[in-house]
């Protein structure tokens, strides 16, 4: 069984190399060109994967570790950080060093170099807002090329590394700019609320705290990968024009929403509950009853049942609100 995979299917591959220097990534790119019938995946943890079937290739996982103070002044550190190291580790190091900006994505499953690759986001910051550029290694050829921020195309979910380059380049190490002051983002609904139950002020919280107040949030809407099989949130928020929204509002007068540059941010959480589908099931996967988003193996789940599950509620949303909700995780 793969155990790189948190929605905890029983699936294989055909062949998994892991690496961890640069030499051994250029020798096992070499060796795919040299097997050209051979398919790969590169794959972190799997923490936003969903297999559908065993994998016939051969999979690829970074080892590649390190995280390093390349330069610093007063108010700033640029660290560069390897593609296998754990996320949530690199966001503990952080708090402990001093080092301020990724609390509020503390506890987000998977490493680094699948952040880089997806733009992790959560209460309000993402990758991409501290992100300076992104290494890589071409599968073409074992060039090494940096690609600037600006390059990645980064923006909700989204990078050129899942969509117009996807599969041509493997993330080796990321370039991040911290701040050494501490300057708390406490805007997000659940953060704010959050504090006020614990009668915390604003000016009570350190990184620490704040670090501790996250992953206690996260706990208590997200199932821990260990326990309960899922990838996460399922699904991305539609973005639906201000005109659709507006007329969803007249009948729907209690919907969230956000307004973002490119329209109106409606969660699909809450347009699943609305479905009826939360704490749901259909054969052994089910819409876990904490929080809507996130679909769960509910034990011996197949891929299958979860796409057939995902699909379910995809209709339904469809049906009832008129609109497409899209998967957040990669279906291989
Ligand atoms: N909601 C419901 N019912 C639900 C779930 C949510 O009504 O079952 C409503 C909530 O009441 C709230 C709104 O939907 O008004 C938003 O919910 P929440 O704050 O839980 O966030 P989300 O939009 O469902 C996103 C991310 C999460 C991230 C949280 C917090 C995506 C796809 N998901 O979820 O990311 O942790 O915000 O920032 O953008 C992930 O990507 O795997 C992930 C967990």
């Amino acid at each position: 069984m793969l155990a790189h995979n948190t929605f905890g299917l029983d699936v294989s591959c055909h062949k998994f190399v892991e690496y961890s220097s640069l030499e051994e990534l250029d020798e096992a790119l070499a060796q795919l060109r040299r097997d050209s019938e051979e398919s790969y995946l590169h794959i972190g943890e799997g923490s936003n994967l969903l297999f559908t079937e065993n994998y016939r290739g051969t999979i690829l996982h970074s080892a590649l570790k390190g995280k390093e103070v390349i330069d610093e002044d007063d108010e700033k550190v640029l660290l560069k950080v390897g593609a296998g190291e754990n996320w949530d580790e690199l966001v503990a190091w952080c708090v402990e060093h001093g080092y301020y900006g990724l609390e509020n994505l503390s506890y987000i499953p998977g490493e680094v170099g699948a952040a880089a690759v997806q733009n992790i986001g959560a209460y309000g910051a993402e990758f991409a807002d501290h992100a300076v550029a992104v290494e890589t290694m071409a599968v073409a050829d074992g060039a090494v090329k940096v690609f600037e921020k600006d390059e990645c195309d980064y923006a909700y979910r989204h990078s050129i590394f899942k969509t117009t380059q996807r599969g041509r380049f493997v993330v080796t190490h990321v370039i991040l700019s911290l701040s050494k002051k501490f300057v708390p983002d406490l805007t997000y609904g659940a953060i704010s609320r959050e504090l006020e139950a614990r009668g915390m002020k604003p000016s009570d919280v350190d990184a620490q705290a704040l670090r501790d107040l996250i992953i206690d949030v996260r706990k208590s809407k997200l199932p821990e990968p260990c326990e309960i099989g899922s990838a996460g949130s399922f699904f991305m928020n539609p973005v639906v024009c201000k005109e659709f929204a507006a007329d969803l509002l007249l009948k729907y007068p209690q919907m969230p929403h956000y307004v973002m540059d490119g329209g109106i941010k409606v969660p699909a959480g809450w347009l699943i509950e609305q479905c009826g589908w939360k704490g749901k099931s259909l054969g052994n996967a089910g819409v876990y009853s904490k929080q809507a988003l996130v679909l769960v193996n509910l034990g011996g789940a197949t891929g299958e049942d979860i796409v057939r599950l995902s699909q379910a509620v995809q209709q339904d949303v469809l049906k009832k609100f008129g609109i497409q909700i899209s998967p957040e995780v990669n279906f291989i």
